[in-house]
């Protein structure tokens, strides 16, 4: 199969909606990191999305809709969670709710769990697809299984290390602005969890829900989440963190003070390395080195981006 790139003008739209129609998978970019989207009321289309991804079909997936008023036909939300909507909402925020009978939604999408993952992205191209298209889109982030995500359409069309000829096309918007995950939220008897850490810092999610969240202790054995597997996000080379040198033969990404051959941020700004994560781990690896990153604070989007560069630096 050759992987068709699409602008994300009417004419490209439109044979991105034909494809997912038609049960194909087109990957769509979103303000966080570019999707591999198929139709989540179709069955072998979210086959297809396990297929190419080669993803364990244990994880489930996110299903994209464009307002909360579609959200509330496949979730059901309690006020807290239109609250949540209503202040992150189109945004970096996924929320896990209890899946509303009847929505459609394929038992694939979110194997079998009676709770449904589920987001309204901001991108205006992936609102356009969704408008276009005029259904659900179940998307994982639109790379191999495991290994680093895809934040511009040259990482998700790469023959190698992306999906390129292995789906129908990818709608090329450019570079992604925010650069990591979103942050994904649930429920575990009635008070809220941060399921993975991501685009918006839970500090902000705390703040609207005027409580703390409590973080969910991941058993790598059953994992509710495959940011949740130990070794994720992966480079082919090896990775080592907090690194305020190269070592020889090392490639360093710097941060702030620390200069390296490549930076997240020179002025230590965390948005910017959130922006940059994942191309310049693209980049690094391209060069077939050992990649050394230095110490990023823990702090807002660094906890996102800290716990991608553990998963990325795990024993594998
Ligand atoms: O920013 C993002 O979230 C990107 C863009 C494309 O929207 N998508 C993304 O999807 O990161 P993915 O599949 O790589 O991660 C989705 C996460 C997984 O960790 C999955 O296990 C979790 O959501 N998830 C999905 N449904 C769930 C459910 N019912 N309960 C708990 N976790 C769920
Ligand atoms: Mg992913």
């Amino acid at each position: 199969m050759q992987t068709r790139i699409l602008a994300p003008d009417d004419q490209g739209l439109a044979e991105a909606a034909r494809w997912l129609a038609q049960g194909a998978l087109v990957a769509m970019p979103t303000e966080t990191v570019y999707g591999l989207a198929g139709d989540a009321r179709d069955a072998r289309a979210v086959a297809a999305i396990y297929a190419a991804k080669g993803r364990p079909s244990f994880n489930p997936l996110i299903v994209h809709v464009p307002d909360l008023t579609t959200a509330e036909r496949y979730a059901v939300f309690d006020a807290p969670a239109l609250a949540l909507a209503a202040a992150f909402w189109p945004g970096a925020l996924t929320m896990v709710l209890p899946l509303r009978p009847g929505s459609g939604i394929a038992g694939l999408v979110t194997a079998g769990l009676d709770t449904v993952a589920i987001r309204v992205p901001a991108h205006p191209a992936a609102q356009a697809l969704l408008r276009c298209f005029d259904g659900p889109l179940a998307a994982p982030s639109a790379n191999p299984s495991g290994r680093i995500s895809p934040t511009t359409a040259g990482h998700v069309a790469d023959p190698e290390t992306g999906l390129g000829g292995r789906i129908a096309a990818v709608l090329d918007a450019g570079p992604c602005a925010v650069g990591v995950e979103s942050t994904i939220l649930g429920w575990q008897d009635g008070a809220p969890v941060l399921l993975r850490p991501g685009g918006i810092a839970a500090e902000r999610l705390e703040a609207v829900l005027d409580r703390p969240l409590a973080s969910h202790h991941a058993d790598p054995d059953a994992p509710t989440a495959p940011g949740q597997l130990i070794s994720h996000y992966a480079p082919r080379a090896s990775l080592r963190l907090q690194a305020d040198s190269a070592r020889p033969g090392e490639l360093l990404i710097g941060f702030g003070p620390i200069k390296g051959d490549m930076t997240l941020s020179d002025s230590g700004d965390l948005a910017e390395a959130a922006a940059r994560l994942f191309d310049l781990l693209h980049r690094a690896d391209d060069q077939g080195r050992p990649i050394a990153v230095a110490p990023v604070p823990e702090t807002g989007l660094g906890a996102a981006i800290n716990d991608r560069l553990r998963r990325a630096a795990a024993p594998r």
